[in-house]
């Protein structure tokens, strides 16, 4: 799960992901990242943890980190937010194979619409309810999948 910051958006998909996957006695291994490296080792936002919270996930204890090359070779399916995060990450993939990994996540709960999860920082407590609903609706379509 990749957003810019890793304080926002990714957590919240990271720990809804890991809820639902949990629930169905699935093994995988799940993180987020982010592209930028301006939150690195800080918890998620507070309007995060308290969204998850009221949502029955407990994210407060992830910490934020870099996006790197070797995330490629660990995970199977990478999941952005926006166009920018797929940008940035794309320029990091070192081959096709890299390259096909990549997603905007909201593409499984709406498929081809290439939609962004909208970025909350700037916003109130009705965007973060918003994202969490987006991400909710599509990561219970990937934890089907898997
Ligand atoms: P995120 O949100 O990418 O969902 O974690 C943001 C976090 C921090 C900033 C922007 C977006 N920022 O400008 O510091």
């Amino acid at each position: 799960m990749v957003c810019l910051g890793n304080i926002c958006r990714s957590p919240l998909a990271e720990g809804i992901l890991r809820d639902k996957t949990k629930k169905l006695n699935l093994n995988t291994i799940i993180d987020s990242a982010g592209t930028s490296d301006n939150h690195v080792g800080q918890h998620p936002d507070k309007r995060s943890i308290l969204n998850a919270k009221k949502n029955g996930i407990d994210i407060s204890q992830l910490k934020a980190r870099q996006f790197k090359v070797s995330d490629f070779d660990i995970f199977d399916y990478i999941y952005v937010m926006d166009e920018y995060n797929l940008a940035d990450v794309l320029e990091l993939a070192r081959n096709d194979n890299d390259r096909k990994k990549v997603e905007f996540i909201l593409n499984k709960a709406f498929p081809n619409s290439n939609m962004a999860v909208p970025d909350p920082y700037y916003e109130g407590e009705k965007e973060f309810e918003h994202v969490f609903q987006l991400l909710n609706k599509a990561c219970l379509i990937i934890a089907k999948s898997l």
